[in-house]
């Protein structure tokens, strides 16, 4: 069955005493079972702190990003085993905003999503066209390739741990959503992909989340297009009235 993920991305915002108050925000609120899986995603230096908060909630706990390796001299990274300690389920890999300013590259996301599978830690891989390059009509394509080299290797029977966000680039953080069609679109392309790289069987069951923009005013849209199975929310998760709304979507 595939899976409803709504997670909270909270990028570099928040102390520990604000992660913690907005933690126990959520968990008053949305604490009690739901059929959809919720998580969010503080900075590093505040995981620990909320999965102490979230304990025994519903609403789990993700990373922003790891490095691909058990232990080591890395100086200034985060490893899935640490994750895993603080109480990390989830890890969001190769969001946009990683790949413009630190340079990551395809090849070295994949490998962190087979870290993070070989740990038990479940990747969100992140993956969205540029405004130029949708301008140029390169959309599917651009992401039809990121979505091939991230999951390069990748098993089948991985594939259940795996999320797909699609992201456009010129929706992220800047207000201008994709459209609810133009989410579908894309979506169904990815799952496209993915169904010729894993049969239509394990593709169907692929959550595909959208991120961009995404608000309490059109989340309802958004989620109501049978290609859409989550969200990734940036801003719009940083206050808790807005998350719960999200969250609890109607479509
Ligand atoms: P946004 O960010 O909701 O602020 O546009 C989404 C994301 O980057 O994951």
């Amino acid at each position: 069955m595939r899976k409803i993920i709504m997670a909270g991305n909270w990028k570099m915002h928040k102390t520990v005493g604000e992660s913690v108050a907005l933690a126990a925000q959520l968990n008053a609120a949305l604490g009690d079972a739901m059929e959809r899986e919720m998580l969010v995603c503080p900075p590093f230096t505040a995981l620990y702190a909320v999965a102490k908060a979230l304990q025994g909630s519903t609403v789990q706990v993700g990373a922003q990003n790891l490095f691909p390796a058990d232990e080591g001299a890395f100086t200034g990274e985060i490893s899935p085993k640490m994750l895993l300690d603080v109480g990390c389920s989830y890890a969001i890999l190769g969001h946009s905003e990683r790949r413009e300013y630190l340079q990551e590259s395809d090849q070295f996301i994949n490998q962190k999503l087979k870290t993070a599978l070989e740990h038990g830690l479940k990747p969100i891989l992140c993956v969205g066209e540029t405004l130029e390059q949708r301008g140029e009509g390169r959309q599917k394509a651009v992401v039809s390739m990121q979505v091939h080299q991230g999951l390069q290797d990748i098993p089948a029977e991985a594939m259940e741990q795996v999320a797909v966000a699609y992201e456009p680039i010129w929706a992220i953080g800047t207000g201008q959503t994709a459209t609810p069609s133009q989410a579908d679109e894309m979506h169904s392309a990815i799952r496209n992909n993915l169904s010729g790289l894993y049969g239509d069987e394990v593709a169907q069951d692929v959550c595909i989340m959208y991120g961009g923009s995404v608000k309490p005013g059109n989340v309802d849209e958004l989620m109501a297009q049978p290609e859409v199975d989550g969200a990734l929310v940036g801003g719009a998760s940083l206050d808790a009235e807005s998350f719960v709304r999200i969250v609890r979507f109607q479509s």
